[in-house]
């Protein structure tokens, strides 16, 4: 039977107490995690947001109605214990921060009762996902996901705190709006009052940030929620939160200036990670031939190399004919690994195929200086001795080369990279290489839609010195963006805007847009710009994925409260759900399923 709290008061959390304590009087309250009964004595671990704490029930001290209800108690009971602080009578628990002590009851309150839950709330929990998933309230009382949503409370405290002394003021913007440019699929709420019409949920607060610069807000912040229908991956969640920033009469350097400093701080009050300053920074090009990667780990090495000079003329049609289609050759070395058995390298082609690669060429320097390799048969010896010194090849390494266009070589070899780095345990987990690139194209060809697209979105400022090739050359054009890379993720990004009307015309001209269809979509921006707009530059973090990389999490659902699965469906509340049919009919919807979409 549940007991109230009439008179009674919380005095401490669990861990609250503490040695300095023994012999006071302390309530506590939280729920079961575990009940010992040693004949005359019964233990309980009680837990609460802060940790554990040891109880100790003894009839004598206790009495005996107090004995028999702590005889009743099982996991997850919600209780609250009055007692003595005591040092503690058996050894000391090392791995418990109240390890010294415990609590002598003198009174027990059954709050709550629980049944059995459908499985044990205890860190590094084996239970499948689905499971916690649908039970996530029992799933959130666990230590390790307590820890990450209260880092990510700190965070978000320590970021207000330097946005504030930066001069920064918060300011909200709408969530009911109107399609943002950044590239992902809108999220879409019908309205009521305007039958067919639609609301989109902001895939960021782009525009508006911008608009706060036209009105003289100078330097905005916002701890802002951001929707994108977009496939899920292990850093990606449909919705989730920016910390989000715009500042006023800047250029690239003062964005990256203030944002260096508030990576020091944060990290060095969060996770007591010291960032060295300035964070270094690498143009997008170099970060693409030397990883493949726009987001590159800088952990370790095995860095590519363009091999196609030396490959130019030889007897292998896979490498010439990519290199005659305008195509790359480029390789990586895999230091010691020349004896890796076959079976394990034809995984590493599937590996590669996956990402898109035809094949993948191998090249083992075998230890007396000879080779083995899966094209061996279409060079001479002087170019296979030429390859393998061009890739620094020495007796025991694995050569690994991709032949295609560009991009496919980059991502092929990128994502090996990754792969063989975590396969042969390359990376050092506790390193924080923090990297900016910059200088990335302002467009991108998309081969779906036959265009340019924005690489970063619409409204981002071409580098002065490539403006004159715009165009003649389009894609050579660079952007003044950057993003922030920590480990291989990108962490946040950003640009400095364009501010002039001529060149943002121009952009959109490029881009595909009429003016007709530039205004439809953001007009309110184009106009608000004609009455005097100053120069400005912002930045977003992805502060789920800021916390998942401090906390060491694999999955992005370990530092949001109530994430998604991969299908962007809520497991513990059904979402998305259908709706009744009076809801329907108050908006003008009727529902039709193709039967290709209900299979
Ligand atoms: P961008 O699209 O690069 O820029 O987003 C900024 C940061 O947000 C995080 N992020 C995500 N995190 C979790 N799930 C997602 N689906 C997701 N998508 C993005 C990433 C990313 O670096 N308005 C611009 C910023 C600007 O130019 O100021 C923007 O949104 O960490
Ligand atoms: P094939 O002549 O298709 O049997 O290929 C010979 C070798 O080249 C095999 O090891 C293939 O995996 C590899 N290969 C095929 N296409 C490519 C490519 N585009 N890049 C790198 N290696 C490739």
């Amino acid at each position: 039977m549940a007991e109230s709290m009439k008179g009674l008061r919380r005095t401490h959390r669990c861990t609250e107490v503490s040695s300095s304590n023994i012999g006071e009087t302390v309530t506590v309250m939280g729920w079961v995690q575990k009940r010992r009964n040693l004949g005359s004595l019964i233990f309980i671990d009680l837990r609460d947001r802060s940790g554990l704490l040891q109880i100790v029930f003894d009839e004598p001290k206790v009495g005996s109605e107090g004995f028999a209800k702590a005889e009743t108690l099982r996991s997850e009971f919600v209780v609250a214990v009055t007692g003595r602080v005591e040092k503690r009578s058996a050894a000391v628990n090392e791995n418990l921060k109240t390890g010294d002590i415990e609590i002598i009851a003198s009174d027990i309150r059954i709050l709550s009762e629980a049944e059995t839950p459908p499985f044990p709330v205890e860190e590094n929990s084996q239970t499948k996902e689905d499971m916690r998933l649908r039970y996530r309230y029992l799933d959130l009382r666990r230590p390790d996901i307590q820890r990450n949503l209260m880092m990510k409370s700190k965070v978000a405290m320590l970021l207000r705190n330097f946005m504030a002394k930066e001069g920064f003021l918060e300011i909200e913007t709408p969530i009911l709006t109107k399609s943002t440019p950044e590239g992902a699929r809108d999220y879409l709420v019908p309205s009521r009052v305007h039958p067919g019409s639609f609301y989109a949920l902001p895939q960021s607060p782009q525009l508006f940030k911008q608009l706060l610069m036209c009105s003289g807000y100078d330097r905005y912040f916002q701890i802002a929620r951001c929707f994108r229908d977009e496939d899920l991956r292990a850093d990606r969640q449909p919705e989730f939160t920016q910390a989000d920033m715009e500042l006023s009469f800047v250029d690239v350097d003062d964005v990256i200036d203030v944002n260096e400093r508030l990576l020091q701080y944060v990290f060095k009050e969060a996770v007591g990670v010291e960032v060295e300053l300035p964070i270094p920074r690498m143009p997008w090009q170099e970060a693409m031939d030397r990883f493949g990667s726009d987001k590159p780990d800088t952990r370790f090495g095995m860095e590519l190399v363009n091999v196609s000079e030396t490959v130019a003329d030889c007897g292998f049609g896979v490498f010439t004919s990519a290199l005659q289609q305008g195509g790359s050759v480029r390789g990586i070395n895999v230091k010691g690994q020349g004896t890796m058995p076959r079976k394990k390298i034809d995984k590493l082609v599937e590996f590669a195929k996956g990402y898109g690669a035809k094949g993948l060429a191998y090249l083992a320097v075998n230890e007396d200086g000879s080779y083995k390799s899966s094209f061996a048969k279409f060079m001479t010896e002087e170019e296979l001795k030429a390859l393998s010194e061009k890739m620094q090849g020495e007796p025991g390494d694995l050569l690994l080369f991709a032949a295609d266009k560009n991009k496919v070589v980059w991502d092929v070899l990128g994502a090996l990279r990754l792969e063989l780095a975590r396969q042969l345990d390359l990376i050092d987990k506790n390193q924080y290489n923090f990297l900016w690139i910059t200088e990335f194209p302002l467009l991108e060809w998309s081969e779906d839609e036959n265009r340019f697209m924005a690489m970063h979105h619409p409204f981002t400022m071409p580098m002065e010195e490539d403006w004159d090739k715009i165009d003649s050359d389009p894609g050579a054009v660079r952007a003044k963006a950057y993003d922030i890379v920590l480990n291989g993720t990108e962490l946040g990004g950003g640009s400095v805007r364009i501010h002039q009307d001529d060149i943002q015309e121009k952009m959109l001209e490029v881009l595909g847009f009429t003016k007709e269809s530039a205004y439809e979509q953001f007009g309110f921006l184009l106009n608000a710009f004609k009455y005097g707009v100053p120069p400005h530059a912002g930045l977003a973090y992805g502060l789920d994925r800021m916390i998942m990389l401090m906390m060491h999490c694999d999955s992005i659902r370990d530092v949001i409260a109530f994430p998604k699965v991969k299908d962007a469906s809520c497991l513990m509340t059904d979402a998305p759900s259908v709706v009744d049919e009076k809801q329907l009919d108050e908006l003008s919807l009727s529902i039709e399923v193709s039967e290709e979409k209900e299979q």
